[in-house]
């Protein structure tokens, strides 16, 4: 609807992005945002640089558009620049990635580092995918920075979402890209869904009007469900370890032992965990987990509680 896409537009400009409704296109959430970017731009065998970790329904989206994913390693900075410089010179398809409240390490990169990031990417033209689905997820302050205004807008895509800020099950996302992107995507986007759920469009543009709001809350929640998972992790598990998160929904932490053996001892338990290998390339990151941080402090507390026990028999 032209009213939803002005008022994204409006919304991402007050964030200080500045984009014209014709820059946007709504989707069915950003999971459908990002497979409709990445299969715009890359194909079977294409090499596509993505960071390790790295959001797992990015990866899943290409393995199944058969690319071949290279992984470069994050440091607390974000992504390995010199690596990224390295692999730059292999000429990419495409890069996805996340400068902002990153899923699933909840760090965002400094200024000077995205913007070496985004000379990078005018020196080589890579194409670039952004998800910036928790930007404005931030613990603290405004939104974080993302790479538009730093990046040619003909090299970069950007997804964002209703699904953090409000609620998952709206599924109202979108796509901002230059003009002539969004016309491609609409017509890709055409052949698996014509259109989003009307009554789901104009519902989000009056959720939008109480985005400042909504932002507000969700930093009060965010805090407060940090410090009790913290708190229960410390408990049950005080060998694990984390960094500090900027913002987001999940906490990085290293159990110092297999993860995977962990998950699955949980599962028995009756819970469900995410073992670091599900957001690498190449199954990376065995001693890590994430756990979300939005659960309410006692169901998180006995998820953990029965993990313990589990493990320890
Ligand atoms: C980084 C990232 N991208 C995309 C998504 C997909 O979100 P949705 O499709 O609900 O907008 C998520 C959800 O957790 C996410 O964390």
């Amino acid at each position: 609807l032209p009213v939803l896409r002005q008022a994204i537009a409006e919304h991402l400009s007050g964030d200080g992005i500045p984009t014209q409704p014709q820059e946007i296109l709504v989707t069915a959430g950003s999971q459908q945002a990002t497979f409709l970017s990445l299969r715009g731009v890359v194909a079977a065998g294409d090499l596509t640089l993505v960071e390790d970790p790295s959001y797992r329904g990015g990866l899943e989206v290409l393995r199944t558009l058969g690319a071949r994913i290279e992984g470069l390693r994050t440091t607390p900075k974000g992504l390995d620049l010199e690596l990224l410089a390295r692999a730059a010179a292999r000429r990419p398809t495409a890069l996805y990635c996340q400068t902002s409240i990153h899923n699933p390490t909840g760090q965002t990169m400094p200024a000077r580092a995205r913007a070496e990031l985004a000379g990078l990417i005018a020196d080589h033209a890579i194409l670039t995918i952004e998800d910036c689905c928790s930007y404005d997820l931030t613990l603290q302050g405004p939104p974080a920075a993302t790479l538009a205004g730093l990046v040619d807008p003909e090299l970069l895509i950007s997804v964002g979402t209703l699904s953090k800020l409000f609620w998952g099950g709206l599924r109202i996302g979108w796509v901002r890209a230059s003009r002539s992107r969004i016309r491609q995507l609409l017509e890709l986007r055409k052949v698996e869904d014509l259109a989003t759920s009307v009554v789901d469009q104009l519902h989000a543009v009056r959720l939008l009007k109480r985005a400042d709001r909504a932002r507000r809350q969700r930093r009060e929640m965010l805090n407060t469900h940090l410090s009790a998972t913290e708190e229960a992790i410390r408990t049950h598990f005080p060998d694990w370890t984390w960094q500090a998160i900027k913002g987001g929904s999940g906490l990085w932490i290293d159990t110092h032992d297999d993860a995977l053996a962990l998950a699955e001892t949980a599962k028995r338990a009756g819970v469900k965990l995410a073992p670091g290998p599900a957001f690498s390339p190449y199954d990376g990151h065995r001693s890590m987990l994430r756990l979300p941080v939005w659960h309410e402090a006692e169901l998180l507390q006995r998820a953990l509680h029965l993990t313990a026990t589990a493990f320890r028999h």
